[in-house]
């Protein structure tokens, strides 16, 4: 195994496409030289151009050294034949995603390049032991998987195939550090770690409105002013399009074997099929173009706020939040006045049923996200119009509101809960480690905790409490708790607990 810190190094890349290019650009900034490969008659030596004019533009702005980007950009080398990846340490395949392609190109490179020399695949969704499975020598056969675009998306996945060597797996750790990247070490699974992880935030919210919960813009800023996350789901596939975002989301489904965790709606099929992919075509879950605007999120109402409520339960916070409102606490319901509850996991119909309440009355606040800019509320049918209007009316006195159909877990509980248990799930099947779990959510999709480290700070025990009760009233098996969930939370310990 040739050391990945050598100061000449080199490296080849076949394809020359959108991550191939990005590929090579960060191997030539990172002080490797580079051939590049492409079937495309002139596509690499297009490639090494556009690196050098990105590479020139970015010294222009003053983001990196004059002196760098020249010498970065004359270590890009366009290869003209794949015989010139004879003396490369490592080669990277970025290829078209086709199996039987992507076999024949590692053939061909098994009988060039040197014995000791690495052979890496960038496939997103092809399992690195089936790519490795026809070739001789399938103990230097790895994944390294980059993320789009690659200059600005810092992690890479680094995968073990059945055969794959630690020897192998060391040095493409070593590579990917000295690219500027964080890799992560994943199990050669279905969609790997982030496109596995990446499900539920998005799938979740299909499945709310589905069910005709809440509009997409409403699930969108639950998402946001509740958990943080930069985007919500529907901005989201909006803006990875339908074209991408379903085919994985299929592809990770049936992958499972039908998991119901991980299934999608009949929506999100229909987007592709009717041409609204999202941005790039002009109309996804939202318009684009000229004059479109994004629907509002907030419920308003021109009621009187509500001068007292019931808070029902043990609920200090919702009681501090009614109080910071205007609205004077009853110390028993008297009969006229709003009761609110802050139910985890159930219903508003459930809670009014479990607790003898009349449902007519009982407005549910969700108080499981960040409430500080928004609130969450949700009421039974049948419920009073009025005793709604005056809840929204009050709350909307200090928060922005979004009153929402009846559902166990609201928007928030069940959304979050959801990527919380498919984090567990992934640490339960050894994906990765917990810490790389979080680590690679956060690089990979923005997201702004790693689904563990979000279980953790909303309490195992509530995401456990959240999907045994969705479970319990869907009859939905897409809700049970992963095991590893499970015996955290009865235990008391934190879901990063190894
Ligand atoms: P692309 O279509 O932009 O580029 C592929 C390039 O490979 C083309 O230039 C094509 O001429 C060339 N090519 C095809 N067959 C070849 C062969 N036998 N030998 C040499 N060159 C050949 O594709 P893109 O998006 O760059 O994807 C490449 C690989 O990376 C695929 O396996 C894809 O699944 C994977 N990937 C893509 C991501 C993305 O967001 N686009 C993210 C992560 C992985």
């Amino acid at each position: 195994m040739r050391d990945m810190n050598a100061p000449d190094l080199t490296i080849g890349v076949i394809g020359a496409g959108a991550m191939g290019t990005g590929i090579a650009q960060v191997a030539a900034t990172g002080g490797i030289t580079v051939r590049m490969f492409d079937t495309r008659d002139g596509a690499a030596a297009a490639s090494c151009e556009s690196i050098a004019k990105r590479l020139a533009k970015r010294a222009g702005e003053g983001k990196m050294p004059q002196e760098e980007a020249d010498a970065a950009s004359a270590r890009l080398q366009p290869a003209a034949t794949l015989q010139d990846m004879a003396d490369c340490a490592v080669v990277v395949e970025a290829i078209v995603e086709d199996l039987d392609i992507k076999q024949a190109l590692f053939a061909d490179l098994e009988s060039i390049v040197a014995e000791d020399a690495i052979l890496a695949s960038n496939t997103s969704s092809l399992p690195i032991g089936a790519i490795a499975a026809t070739l001789d020598k399938q103990d230097r056969i790895a994944g390294l998987h980059f993320f789009n675009p690659v200059p600005v998306m810092k992690l890479v996945e680094v995968i073990r195939g059945p055969q794959t060597t630690d020897a192998v797996m060391d040095a493409l750790v070593a590579l990917g550090k000295r690219l500027g990247r964080t890799p992560v070490v994943v199990k050669d699974a279905p969609g790997f770690l982030v496109n596995f992880g990446g499900r539920a935030y998005t799938t979740e919210a299909l499945a709310i409105l589905h069910e005709n919960v809440a509009t997409p813009a409403q699930i969108d800023a639950v998402m946001r002013d509740g958990f943080g996350f930069r985007m919500g789901p529907f901005e989201l596939m909006d803006l990875t399009g339908m074209d991408v975002n379903f085919p994985v989301t299929r592809f990770v489904h049936e992958s499972s074997f039908g998991d119901p965790r991980l299934r999608s709606t009949p929506l999100h099929r229909y987007m592709v099929e009717t041409g609204q992919l999202g941005r790039k075509s002009g109309q996804g879950f939202f318009a684009y173009g000229e004059g479109a605007q994004v629907p509002s999120a907030d419920t308003t109402s021109d009621a009187a706020p509500a001068a007292a409520v019931f808070v029902h339960g043990d609920a200090p916070e919702l009681g501090a939040l009614a109080t910071e409102c205007g609205a004077n606490l009853l110390d028993a319901d008297d009969g006229k006045a709003p009761i609110l509850a802050a139910p985890v996991g159930e219903d508003s119909t459930a809670y009014a049923a479990r607790n003898g309440i009349d449902h007519r009355r009982l407005v549910c606040i969700d108080m499981v996200p960040d409430t500080s800019r928004r609130v969450t509320l949700m009421t039974a049918p049948g419920a009073d119009e009025g005793v709604r209007a005056s809840v929204v009316s009050l709350l909307a006195t200090q928060r922005a509101v979004t009153a929402i159909a009846d559902s166990p877990g609201f928007i928030g509980q069940r959304i979050s809960a959801m990527v919380a248990n498919l984090g567990c799930e992934m640490a339960q099947i050894g994906l990765a480690s917990p810490s790389d779990i979080d680590l690679a959510m956060r690089l990979g999709l923005n997201y702004p905790k790693g689904p563990l480290e979000l279980a953790d700070a909303l309490g195992a025990d509530v995401v456990h409490t959240i999907l045994t009760q969705a479970q319990a009233l869907s009859g939905d098996d897409r809700y049970r708790p992963s095991q590893w969930l499970r015996r955290r939370a009865t235990l008391g310990l934190p879901a990063q607990q190894m």
